[in-house]
């Protein structure tokens, strides 16, 4: 049976779940949804699989968009696995909702724990620690795959009452304000005028001028620029400069050039 996998992802963890599920599946086309939206990519599988990371406490504003544009049988089997770092809040309760409006049920709903890249907060982990996370996220993969290929309609991790409240609250407040908040960014002077930031943005929101990147506005905060730069020359306000980046080393920047 066909499964299509739909990802989002900036620096490796989500894009790692979809291609294990994929290979565990069998007969499955794993679509970047940057390139989905663009193309307009129909979906034609039996099986839709959504992957994706946490942002605020739910999800990336991408695929908010994405799904809100989904059309799928509605006899279409759905399931979604979210990447987080710390905590996942009620972000898949609100991808039911809005799988709901378009006439989906979300049959299964997992979050799997990996490293968390939000450089304006904090550096990567520990290559220790990074792996125990990497081990743990291959030992899911096969009781997923079981129930996936089941097409049992099983458990969604909904982040519990308090965790949705909390996500409202958060998520209202930030995500409104991604988009723009772009204007923290800018290349220092290590930056050699590559151009690898901007073709590692999924949204084209990055373009070169005297061999510089320029941001414009219609930001995804996925992080890509900042943590592939070769040069770690992209910097998001005062607290990023010396961080520690992350990436997960399985993969390449061209890797994400969509
Ligand atoms: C803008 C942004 C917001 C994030 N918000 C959360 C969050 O609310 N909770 C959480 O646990 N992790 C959060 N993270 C961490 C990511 O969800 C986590 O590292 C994820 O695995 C990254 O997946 P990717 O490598 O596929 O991009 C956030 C990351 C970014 C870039
Ligand atoms: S990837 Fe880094 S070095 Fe290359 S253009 Fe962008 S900021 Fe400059
Ligand atoms: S500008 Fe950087 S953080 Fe924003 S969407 Fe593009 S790659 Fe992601």
């Amino acid at each position: 049976m066909k499964t299509q996998i739909f990802y989002f992802s900036g620096t490796g963890n989500s894009l790692r779940v979809a291609h294990d599920l994929a290979f565990a599946l069998g007969d499955t086309d794993v679509v970047a949804m940057s390139r989905a939206i663009r193309e307009k990519t129909p979906v034609v599988a039996e099986r839709l699989g959504l992957v994706f990371p946490v942002y605020m406490w739910g999800l990336p504003a991408i695929v908010d968009r994405f799904c809100r544009q989904l059309e799928a049988s509605s006899g279409t089997y759905c399931f979604a696995v979210t990447t987080y770092g710390g905590s996942a809040g009620g972000t898949l309760t609100q991808l039911q909702r809005v799988l709901k409006l378009r006439g989906l049920t979300l049959s299964l709903g997992r979050v799997i724990r990996m490293p968390g890249n939000y450089t304006p907060m904090y550096g990567a982990p520990a290559e220790s620690m990074q792996q125990k996370m990497f081990d743990a996220e291959k030992a899911v993969i096969p009781e997923l795959v079981r129930q996936i290929a089941g097409e049992k309609a099983g458990h969604v991790d909904g982040g519990g009452l308090v965790g949705r409240l909390l996500s409202k609250v958060v998520y209202r407040f930030g995500m409104p304000r991604i988009a723009a908040s772009d204007v923290k960014f800018r290349a220092d002077e290590k930056c050699d005028g590559c151009g690898l930031c901007a073709r590692v943005c999924p949204v084209e929101n990055i373009v070169l001028q005297d061999s510089r990147p320029m941001w414009r506005h219609r930001c995804e905060q996925c992080m890509a620029c900042l943590q592939w730069c070769p040069r770690e020359a992209i910097q998001f306000g005062a607290s990023t400069a010396g961080r520690k980046r992350y990436r997960h080393p399985d993969f390449k920047a061209r890797d994400f050039i969509t």
